[in-house]
């Protein structure tokens, strides 16, 4: 199987990489200068031609997408290349794959939904995104589902590894600098280890009967659930019992409305994972274990520099 991987460097890119080699000949994509390794090609989602021709040459027969643009307050001004990244890129990606058969595995997010719910959000409930963000990686959605190729969309939520931009290493990084701390406390969702989405994307790679006659929307998160408060709380206790933090700071909640954001979140964006139980027979751990492990890669792994 020719598998190619867009998002090479990102969280959920990069343990992809190692999850799904085993799979099949795996050429990986990141942004820049590839040149120097023989298994990597340059791909920028910006060029929407060079894409195309890249995806030609290359006639993978599976396309694992996790690249996306993900700055969700930097969104809000910068619509067009949210859009084009988001959606405009996957209609390339996704048109491709309906002309080769070849099937499309992308990521997208909670954000699709704007958090009114009062239980888990299914795979067929309404999306409303209430930013930028979120309304690109519906369009996104759409451009698959319209082009009609082979698909997987796995929705995901809260991504956080030990390396990258992420809720996890922000909380590590301000929690050395202060004694005190706000946090969010009435938005809630399921923080998900990137590594856990990349363990079971290689799950249900392997576990597909005909990749070729699959058309599905997936959620895919952490179980359980608890506010950006809560998290906090509980990466600050584990790191400080893993020695990463030398003291636990004072950590207030806050409503959202006291930490005003470019982008408006979804207040309730627990996602509902019945249907991978039931299609895969796999179901991710409690989001607690997942900080517990990621804690501990940190503490095996010092010279990660907090961002
Ligand atoms: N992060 C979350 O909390 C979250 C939540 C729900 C769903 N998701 C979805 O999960 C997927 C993976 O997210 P993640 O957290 O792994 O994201 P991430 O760490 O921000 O990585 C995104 C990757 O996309 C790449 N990228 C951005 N613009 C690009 C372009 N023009 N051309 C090529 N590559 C480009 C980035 O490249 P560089 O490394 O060069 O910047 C980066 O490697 C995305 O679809 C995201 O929407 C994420």
């Amino acid at each position: 199987m020719r598998i190619l991987l867009l998002g090479a460097n990102g969280q959920v890119g990069f343990e992809l990489a190692r999850s799904v080699a085993p799979l099949g000949s795996l050429v990986i994509a990141a942004r820049g200068d590839c040149s120097a390794q023989s298994d990597r090609v340059s791909v920028d989602l910006n060029d929407l031609s060079a894409l195309g021709t890249t995806l030609q040459r290359l006639r993978p027969e599976v396309i694992l997408n996790a690249a996306a643009y993900t700055a969700v307050d930097q969104a809000e001004d910068d619509q067009d290349t949210a859009m084009r990244i988001n959606a405009h890129a996957v209609e390339v990606l996704a048109n491709h794959c309906d002309s080769t058969g070849a099937l499309l595995v992308h990521y997208s997010t909670d954000y699709v939904f704007d958090g009114s719910a009062s239980r888990p959000w299914r795979e067929d409930d309404s999306p409303a995104p209430l930013g930028v963000y979120g309304r690109s990686k519906l369009a996104g959605e759409i451009a698959i589902r319209e082009a009609d190729c082979a698909h997987l969309i796995l929705r995901t939520s809260w991504v956080y590894a030990a390396r990258g931009q992420n809720f996890l290493r922000t909380m590590l990084r301000l929690g050395a600098e202060r004694e005190h701390m706000r946090v969010v406390s009435d938005q809630m969702g399921a923080p998900t280890p990137a590594r856990w989405i990349a363990s079971a994307t290689a799950l249900i790679l392997a576990r597909l009967g005909k990749p070729h006659a699959v058309r599905e929307t997936l959620h895919l998160t952490a179980a359980g659930e608890v506010s950006w408060h809560g998290f906090a709380q509980r990466i600050f206790e584990l790191a400080a019992e893993q020695g990463i933090l030398s003291r636990i700071p004072q950590l207030d909640p806050i409503p959202s409305d006291q930490y005003p954001t470019r982008a408006k979140r979804p207040a309730y964006s627990r996602l509902d994972n019945a249907r991978l139980r039931e299609r895969f027979d796999i179901v991710l751990p409690d989001w607690g274990l997942g900080v517990q492990q990621v804690l501990q890669e940190l503490a095996g792994s010092p010279r990660l520099p907090l961002c």
